[in-house]
């Protein structure tokens, strides 16, 4: 069965993705089980929590990701995140736990079905004390929190999250940092 999956998966990877197998059972028969789908998530909001090893198991090496709107340099404005690869996805992972002491995210409702999992979250942090981010009047061990949905969507072919759609709460966010007078 293991090695069943194993050539499958090389067979699937010479085919590529959009091959004319893609999304038959060929590449990977259980990558919308339920079982999968939690793996996947513990493995996704692990990422999150600091574990960029997970990185390359998680992501699909052409993984693309849109954030609405995140705090800009100056802290009085908003920006939008328009990732395109794996490499950035980890850059954009790095830059937001930045300046951290604790950061983690705690999945509160979850559901998932075919080729995509949406998750509801809260985000626990205590700011540490380099923070730099963008300008905030919090010192450091100030805990944070704010919530979130991210809808995620798998590749077909190797059940890595090939999308994701990350929507903060932001004003919130901002809120929660410090910043009153934030424009979107
Ligand atoms: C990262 O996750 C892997 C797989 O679950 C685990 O073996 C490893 O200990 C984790 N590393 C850290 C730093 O948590
Ligand atoms: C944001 O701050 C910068 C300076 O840091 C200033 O030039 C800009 O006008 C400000 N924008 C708004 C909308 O307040
Ligand atoms: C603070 O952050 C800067 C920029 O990331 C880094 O160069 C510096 O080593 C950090 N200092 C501490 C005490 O973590
Ligand atoms: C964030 O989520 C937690 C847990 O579900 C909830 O108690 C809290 O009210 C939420 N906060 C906001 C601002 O939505």
């Amino acid at each position: 069965m293991k090695l069943n999956l194993i050539l499958n998966f090389a067979l699937c990877s010479l085919l590529g993705s959009s091959g004319a197998l893609a999304g038959s059972s060929c590449c990977g028969p259980d990558i919308t089980s339920r079982a999968y789908h939690a793996r996947l998530l513990d493995n996704y909001i692990a990422v999150w929590g600091g574990n960029l090893s997970l990185i390359d198991t998680v992501f699909h090496p052409d993984v693309v990701l849109f954030v609405d709107s995140f705090p800009s340099a100056n802290g009085n404005g908003s920006t939008v995140t328009h990732v395109t690869n794996r490499d950035e996805f980890t850059a954009f992972v790095e830059r937001s736990r930045t300046g951290w002491k604790e950061y983690y995210f705690e999945p509160i409702r979850t559901v998932a079905a075919d080729y995509s999992i949406a998750v509801r979250w809260k985000m626990h942090g205590i700011l540490g004390s380099n923070f730099t981010l963008f300008p905030t009047p919090l010192k450091a061990g100030a805990s944070v929190t704010y919530n979130g949905t991210d809808f995620l969507v798998q590749d077909d072919c190797t059940g890595q999250i090939r999308e994701a759609y990350i929507a903060a709460d932001s004003i919130s966010y901002f809120h929660a940092m410090g910043l009153e007078s934030v424009t979107v």
